[in-house]
């Protein structure tokens, strides 16, 4: 079974999927992740984004559950950039450049695929979030979520990620940060988020992490 979550900034997806697929026993792809990993890339290589996909061709992305947190490396297991691709800066660097780019979704898009590949052949589902997995990545998913809240509540969590990080950083600027990614993520031309056919629209505003989790384990075994 693939589970298709999507949703925008700070509606909880990252939390709430790794979670549900440690309770379910599935395999937890973290999209946002691979595109905040080629703009690290593209930063660190100081690339220009034109030559970022061929880079990116090349590039292993790994993934571990570090006790409960999910580490994130590059190049196989050599470059850990686990904390260095949650910086502000490289949120706008992925949304405003990264993710407008067509030759860079389309590798990413192929690497999510094969890593669902991967799952049905080991026979373990596999539930993915980020902005298209509806849409384009996972189209025929048995089970399609979208994942909202309100910006306030969203800019609140972030800003809570960013403090447990020791950033300094106001509301404010975490919420206009929020605002500005939004309107990237769905006014861009390629594979803009929208509620997918067929998705359960959840919104998380008025729930705990623990019901936001119990609400999504119920719809997906309802499927
Ligand atoms: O989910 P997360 O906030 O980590 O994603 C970072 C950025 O990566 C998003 O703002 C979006 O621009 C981009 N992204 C995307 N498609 C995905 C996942 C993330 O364009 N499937």
């Amino acid at each position: 079974m693939v589970v298709a979550v999507d949703g925008p900034v700070g509606s909880g997806k990252s939390s709430i999927c790794k979670l549900v697929a440690k309770e379910l026993g599935f395999v937890y792809l973290d999209s946002g992740a691979m595109y905040r990993a080629s703009a690290y890339i593209l930063q660190h290589l100081n690339l220009h984004i034109d030559n970022l996909s061929s880079a990116l061709e090349k590039t292993v992305f790994t993934f571990s559950d570090n006790g409960g947190r999910l580490s994130v490396f590059i190049d196989g297991k050599r470059v850990d950039v686990t904390n260095r691709i949650r910086t502000p800066e490289i949120s706008e660097i992925t949304s405003s450049l990264v993710a407008k780019n067509s030759a860079v979704r389309e590798i990413l898009v192929a690497k999510q695929q094969e890593v669902a590949r991967m799952s049905e052949t080991e026979g373990v589902s596999l539930i993915a979030d980020g902005r298209d997995m509806g849409t384009k990545v996972f189209p025929d998913a048995q089970c399609k979520i979208y994942l909202d809240a309100s910006p306030e509540v969203r800019a609140q969590r972030r800003l809570k990620d960013y403090q447990r990080q020791g950033l300094n950083i106001t509301f404010e600027q975490v919420l206009t940060d929020l605002v500005s990614r939004d309107h990237g993520d769905t006014t861009r031309v390629d594979s803009p988020l929208v509620v997918a056919n067929g998705a359960v629209v959840l919104d998380t505003s008025d729930m705990t992490l623990e019901e936001s989790i119990q609400t999504m384990v119920d719809i997906i075994t309802s499927k």
